[in-house]
């Protein structure tokens, strides 16, 4: 049995099972527990629900230390940090569910002394909510705020070497909880943020928010410089290398996904408004991105009049590379968009494949790029994976019906492909 403090994750979805795997590696015993049976039986015969580079090693690594669970008992017993971690989806009006939130506090016990650490991402005043809630309950557990800042595809990496580490704790017991959570990160030497809850749950936010409108204003640079024969790929490496700038998240193309900046940046607009507070930027923000997406069907149209009959070829499926993850991918909207203007879609995606049959009813899915275009009178990438980086132009060329590139990520190399005699269209450029 390790010596480190033993520690307990309720909720083995991404971000879960990532912060357990991370702290098992750190020398911890992990406990934990989920209330989906058919995933915990999985995780107990070793196999790994999601694609995350890196994560099915370190998890078989140290299987050992990592103990699963239905029963929320199991963790209680043997561990006293309980670090949540389950999804908090948007709902209708766009505030977040709490719901997953509200039944693991009505589950938790009394007499050990246990400190619940929110990794999940909630709205600011969601702790001190949970704080009062317990309190009136007469339960003597701490509450700390612990976001998390995982990009997927490198979420491993991330959690062992990440910029920051935000910690929310307020005066009172939750203090020497607080200083626990801390004293787990030391071994990762980076800097640490301690501030009270919810300033810790607004920094998790407005990162998020502030990193989504950086995409969203790249954007609408990409697009005004289409109107004046700019390019944005050139306009953004001199913007980035002012250092107050910097030259991440400045990438146009066909707007952002996954299932952090929508939901996150729509849950502070409507933390916002709901405190009568009218966030105009971030309202420009989610707007700019939906717009985004359907650029891509005007270019099309641009180049083939009407879709009608039209084969078109989706190129990369999931949010962004190294991720199966289709959660509001861009791809959605355009495959819904395309067949509505009467075109038969055609996707490859390298690993998306199984959640592409699921999400996407009426779109022909491909094993291969090249099957993907053959035939296709146009070809979109909507996924910037390496692969394509490197595919076979001239026989592109000759296989499509109607050789015409859109690119939506600006990652191929517009020169060779003109030179294979591909049309080629960019964002911004
Ligand atoms: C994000 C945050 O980065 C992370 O800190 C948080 O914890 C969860 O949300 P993730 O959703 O994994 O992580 O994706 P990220 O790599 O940040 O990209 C988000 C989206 O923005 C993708 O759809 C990507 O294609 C898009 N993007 C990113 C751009 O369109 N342009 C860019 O320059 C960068």
């Amino acid at each position: 049995m390790s010596e480190k403090e033993p520690i307990g994750v309720i909720g083995v979805g991404w971000v879960g099972l990532v912060t357990a795997t991370c702290f098992a590696e750190l020398g911890h015993e992990i406990y934990c527990r989920d209330i989906d049976s058919a995933k915990i039986g999985l995780l107990e015969r070793g196999e790994v629900p999601i694609h995350e580079p890196g994560l099915k090693e370190l998890l078989e690594r140290n299987s050992d230390r990592i103990h699963f669970s239905i029963e929320m008992g199991d963790v209680l017993a043997n561990a006293k940090l309980l670090f949540v971690c389950v999804d908090t989806p948007p709902t209708y009006s766009g505030d977040a569910d709490l719901s997953r939130i509200d039944a693991v506090v009505s589950e938790l016990e009394t007499e050990r002394g246990h400190a619940l650490v929110m990794k999940s991402t909630v709205p600011v005043g969601t702790g001190r909510a949970v704080e009062r809630r317990l309190a009136e309950a007469g339960k003597q557990i701490a509450y700390v705020s612990n976001p998390e800042f995982l990009k997927e595809g490198s979420a491993v990496e991330d959690f062992m070497n990440p910029d920051r580490v935000v910690i929310g704790g307020d005066p009172g017991s939750e203090e020497c909880a607080a200083d626990a959570v801390a004293k787990l990160y030391e071994p990762i030497g980076c800097p640490i943020v301690r501030t009270d809850v919810a300033s810790a749950e607004m920094i998790k936010l407005a990162s998020n928010a502030f990193l989504a409108t950086k995409i969203s204003f790249i954007n609408e640079i990409a697009n005004v410089c289409e109107e004046v024969e700019a390019d944005v790929a050139e306009v953004a490496i001199g913007m980035g290398l002012d250092e107050r700038i910097g030259p991440k998240f400045l990438s146009a193309g066909i707007g952002y996904g996954g299932s952090c900046f929508p939901k996150d940046v729509s849950a502070l607009k409507q933390l916002a408004g709901n405190s009568g507070y009218h966030f105009q930027l971030l309202h420009s923000v989610i707007e700019v991105n939906e717009l985004q997406k359907r650029r891509v069907v005007r270019k099309l149209k641009k180049h083939l009049g009407s879709l009608v009959g039209k084969r078109i070829a989706l190129l990369g499926l999931a949010f962004k590379p190294h991720t199966d993850d289709m959660r509001e991918a861009s791809s959605l909207v355009l495959a819904a968009r395309l067949q509505g203007e009467g075109a038969h879609v055609c996707a490859y995606d390298p690993v998306a494949e199984n959640r592409a049959q699921e999400l996407l009813a009426g779109t022909q899915i491909c094993d291969t790029a090249i099957n993907a275009v053959e035939g296709a009178d146009a070809a979109v990438i909507v996924t910037e994976w390496p692969e394509f980086g490197e595919l076979p132009l001239g026989e592109i060329s000759e296989k499509m019906n109607n050789p015409l590139i859109i690119d939506g990520r600006n990652m191929l190399d517009r020169e060779a492909v003109r030179d294979a005699g591909i049309t080629y269209e960019g964002i911004g450029r």
